[in-house]
């Protein structure tokens, strides 16, 4: 018989201002687990694109920039790390990713930093747009400055 390990609580964590974990489906039986993700259902924007980072050297971090209009989920898919979050406004918030139906949902103007990794750690972005450089804030402050200009 497949056991539908759907959540009784609240599907949505919140953690800060919007940034929050989103605990996905899965679903378990004899043969293992399995999880899936739908654009616009279980996270709020349509994947256009999935990057992963692995093989990342222990001591070494990702990420260290914010997105202008990127929405974008974090996911260990094995292993675990630490994600950073920042949305220009309150204190730093860190999340430690260490199970593979954990979703980060990062809104855009968040700055983020991935740490920690662990050896083997599998880390899935998806993401609601395809690769744009113009689309990266990479100076902290020039992030602060922007999300002061949006107003938020
Ligand atoms: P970067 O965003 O700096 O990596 P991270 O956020 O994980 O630290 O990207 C590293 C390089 O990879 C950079 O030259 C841009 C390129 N890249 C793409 O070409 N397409 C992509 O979708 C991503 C995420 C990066």
């Amino acid at each position: 018989m497949f056991q539908h390990d759907r959540p009784q609580r609240k599907r949505v964590i919140d953690i800060s201002l919007k940034t929050k974990i989103i605990n996905l489906p899965k679903i378990s039986d004899v043969r293992g687990n399995l999880t899936f993700i739908e654009g616009n259902n279980h996270i709020p924007f349509e994947i256009k694109r999935a990057y992963y980072l692995y093989d990342v050297p222990g001591g070494e971090s990702r990420g260290g920039h914010a997105h202008r209009e990127t929405e974008q989920l974090i996911l260990a898919l094995s292993g675990s790390f630490d994600v950073v979050v920042d949305d220009g406004n309150v204190e730093k918030r860190t999340i430690t990713l260490n199970r593979s139906y954990y979703g980060l949902f990062i809104p855009k103007l968040t700055w983020r930093e991935l740490v920690n990794f662990s050896s083997g750690a599998v880390c899935l972005v998806l993401a609601s747009t395809k690769y744009e450089e113009k689309d990266y804030i990479r100076d902290y402050r020039e992030f602060v400055k922007t999300v002061k200009a949006h107003g938020n």
